[in-house]
């Protein structure tokens, strides 16, 4: 599955490239807005951060088919690299996406709703349909089971279109979408840090810090092995409480003494 960041913030951005395997950047004019930057610096800022390779998808702001397939090849210009425009679904939109896919510009087909929705533009070649999870859950609608039957009927016929969810607020909306068979999900970069934080993984960690520092003090992994590559010369030997393991007596103490 795709991981996607849902953010035009430059510093959000840089942070998820850097410490999560992300596939790409979705923007919306929202996300843009919420920049208030000059908006052609922003968006080939966001490109030069993110290189050539990975996935670029921004909205198009026209409403009339003519007018979305300037944007597309305009934004395409502007941009390069591997660009999607996205197009929120309409008659206008389904339109525009049949043209652009004769130009060859890559279509996601944004504000899906309902499995039909999908499926037309899947068939007027969309590449992606983005169906907005929250926005489903928050009018008592099951997002997730939208994704499902959208997945489902993609299988059944072979459409090769592929489901990049949308609109998350929490993690467990993330796993469901992944449990269905969404090809791809975007969040914005706080749910990134809520999808890998755990606490009992934060306890898990300093125990294992607090057992190591029981026999090696402050020696590190690194310390320990460039000290047996020289002759032990690089260890800090003082600062070692002892090379021998532990005793089974000693261990007893240790956890007496945690508890
Ligand atoms: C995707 O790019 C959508 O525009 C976005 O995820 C919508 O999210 P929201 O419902 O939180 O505004």
């Amino acid at each position: 599955m795709l991981y996607i960041i849902d953010s035009a913030n430059v510093e959000e951005i840089r942070k998820c490239v850097e410490f999560y395997p992300v596939d790409g950047v979705t923007t919306n004019p929202t996300i843009i807005s919420r920049e208030k930057s000059d908006f052609p610096s922003l968006i080939k800022e966001i490109r030069s951060i993110i290189g050539p390779d990975m996935m670029f998808h921004i909205q198009t702001t026209a409403s009339d088919a003519e007018s979305i397939i300037e944007e597309a090849i305009a934004l395409k210009r502007t941009v390069g690299g591997n660009f999607y425009i996205k197009i929120p679904i309409s008659p206008e939109g389904l339109k525009a996406t049949m043209e652009l896919k004769k130009m060859g510009i890559k279509v996601t087909m944004t504000a899906i709703f309902t499995q039909q929705q999908a499926l037309i533009a899947a068939k007027a070649g969309a590449d992606f349909v983005a169906p907005y999870i929250n926005r489903l859950d928050n009018i008592v609608s099951d997002g997730v089971h939208v994704v499902e039957e959208i997945v489902n009927m993609f299988n059944l016929y072979d459409i090769k279109c592929q489901v990049l969810a949308a609109s998350f607020k929490n993690v467990e909306q993330v796993h469901k979408v992944a449990m269905v068979g969404s090809h791809a999900v975007t969040i914005n970069p706080d749910l990134f840090d809520k999808l890998v934080y755990h606490p009992l993984t934060l306890y898990a960690v300093d125990d294992f810090a607090t057992d190591w520092e029981n026999v090696y003090v402050d020696n590190s992994v690194l310390d320990l092995l460039k000290g047996e590559a020289n002759g032990n010369k690089g260890i800090k030997a003082e600062s070692m409480k002892s090379l021998k393991p532990l005793t089974l007596k000693d261990s007893e103490e240790n956890s007496a003494e945690k508890k």
